[in-house]
């Protein structure tokens, strides 16, 4: 019999997909640590799940993951304000949008649902990628620029 697992090697596939690199970094540093800590949380609650961690500490995780993400939302939200970001709007809409998906993967934690909380963090994962691909690297280009503004004006 063979010893080939597709599902293990999925998993490991995605796991590894989880983790941060060099090439989401936007060039902003507290943003890309902030990231950087998502994505380290993301993969940690994957790892839970594949690794039998309990209920009671996933959702200790879970709800980790949730603190981190509300507060780096406001942090960002924060730099577009104080900056005059003139797409503050649509970037607040897409971050609300990533609350559909952290319900999602709360209520699967809370029935002890682990395949579909997989599934969640996977959706969630994707969405981060996709966000700081696009939305995000939007504004840090314009903040890099502010920021460039700022000194120049103070020298
Ligand atoms: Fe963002």
């Amino acid at each position: 019999m063979s010893s080939f697992r597709p599902d293990k090697y999925v998993r490991l596939i995605n796991v590894s997909s989880l983790q941060w690199k060099r090439a989401y970094a936007i060039d902003v540093p507290e943003v890309d640590s902030e990231h950087q800590t998502l994505f380290r949380l993301l993969h940690g609650l994957e790892r839970g799940i594949a690794g039998g961690a309990d209920d009671n500490q996933l959702q200790q995780k879970a709800s980790e993951l949730h603190k981190h993400l509300a507060d780096h939302f406001i942090h960002e939200q924060r730099l577009m304000r104080t900056t005059g970001y003139p797409l503050y709007e649509w970037h607040r809409l897409r971050h609300a949008s990533s609350r559909v998906n952290l319900r999602r993967l709360a209520r699967h934690i809370a029935r002890g649902d682990r395949a579909s909380a997989s599934a969640a963090i996977d959706m969630l994962g994707a969405w981060l990628k996709n966000h700081i691909r696009l939305a995000d690297r939007m504004f840090a280009a314009y903040f890099r620029n502010y920021r460039r503004g700022q000194t120049a004006l103070a020298s």
